[in-house]
């Protein structure tokens, strides 16, 4: 191994820079060159490269986003992206890849590996929804935005004895939701995993305030079939006769995946680029670099591809239990 380079894929994740430094300077320490590629995959068809140097790094750790840059690139999961890829790191004398990024982009790590290319994939996606990590870059910040967030909303809520409805980034996965719904002590958190009726949403919210709560807060999962403000708007519709207070929604957006890094995504960042750069001196290819159990794991990008990670059924009982 003589030449390795990194990229940043799919949506930008607080801690990828961490990662992207680990990489490069646990490279550099094994007498490895260190490229790095610009703008994910699109880079990679294109051919954007630049050195990262020990001094390239310096400073990054406390940036959120990707001094990479990212994009989201469907048709390099084709065979003639593969191929312009392959083509573009043979002609810069590239003997591996490390992918810092989420379901899309170890997609993406997994067609180069299945196409012979010694890859190793970073876990990294605010989504918390790939398979090999029990939790994954991103998540940790994006929790303590979504935090504060509902924090802030329930002393509005209170004050003008309204219910929110605040809904949280995750695609198709309820993880967020959840970690944040338990975290912030919302009233109902509503996800794609589980069906939620806007009549037991009504019920919960308006338990809320009869039982002398001081807030009532739903955090809803962007995925779930019900959409915050569709369903603030059927609430009010259906049940505001019954409920008797205004309800409000509030969509966080993409305002959860800016900003500082928190310690906890800064360490895993840089354990998991770390865990990168020795699986790639082991010869562990294909492999995803994640965190299981408090420990850096290698899981076979073949197991990770296609699939997405289980949310925790005993937290949703939790949310049942804790937020009376
Ligand atoms: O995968 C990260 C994520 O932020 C999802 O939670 C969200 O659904 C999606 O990316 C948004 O994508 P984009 O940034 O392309 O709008």
């Amino acid at each position: 191994m003589k030449r390795i380079a990194v990229l940043t894929s799919g949506g930008d994740a607080p801690g990828m820079n961490a990662a992207i430094r680990a990489v490069t300077r646990c490279g550099i320490a094994r007498g490895w060159d260190v490229t790095g590629v610009r703008h994910g995959y699109r880079g990679l068809i294109d051919g954007e490269f630049i050195p990262l140097t020990m001094r390239a790094v310096s400073g990054v750790l406390q940036a959120g986003g990707t001094m990479l840059g990212s994009a989201r690139c469907p048709e390099f999961l084709h065979d003639l992206g593969i191929r312009h890829a392959l083509e573009r790191m043979a002609a810069e004398r590239i003997d591996a890849l490390v992918v810092i990024g989420g379901n899309g982009s170890q997609s993406g790590a997994d067609a180069l590996s299945r196409a012979g290319f010694p890859v190793v994939g970073v876990a990294s996606t605010i989504d918390n929804d790939l398979v090999g990590s029990d939790i994954t870059i991103g998540v940790d910040t994006a929790l303590n935005i979504a935090l504060e967030a509902i924090d802030r909303l329930k002393t509005t809520a209170s004050s003008h004895h309204r219910a929110f409805l605040v809904e949280v980034m995750g695609r198709n996965c309820g993880w967020l939701a959840l970690m944040a719904g338990i975290a912030g002590g919302a009233e109902i958190v509503i996800t794609p995993e589980r069906a939620t009726s806007a009549e037991q949403v009504a019920t919960v919210l308006s338990s809320a305030y009869a039982n002398g709560k001081a807030h009532a807060i739903a955090v809803v999962a962007e995925g779930a079939a019900l959409k915050a403000d569709a369903l603030a708007e059927a609430l009010q519709r259906q049940h505001g006769d019954r409920m008797g207070f205004q309800l409000r929604a509030t969509i966080l957006g993409h305002v959860q995946r800016g900003g500082v890094p928190t310690a906890a995504d800064r360490l895993l960042g840089t354990r998991l680029g770390a865990g990168a750069v020795e699986a790639l001196a082991d010869g562990a290819y294909g492999v995803l670099i994640g965190m299981l159990r408090g420990s850096i794991a290698r899981t076979p990008l073949s197991e990770v591809v296609g699939r997405q990670k289980a949310i925790d059924p005993a937290l949703f009982e939790l949310t049942g239990v804790l937020d009376r």
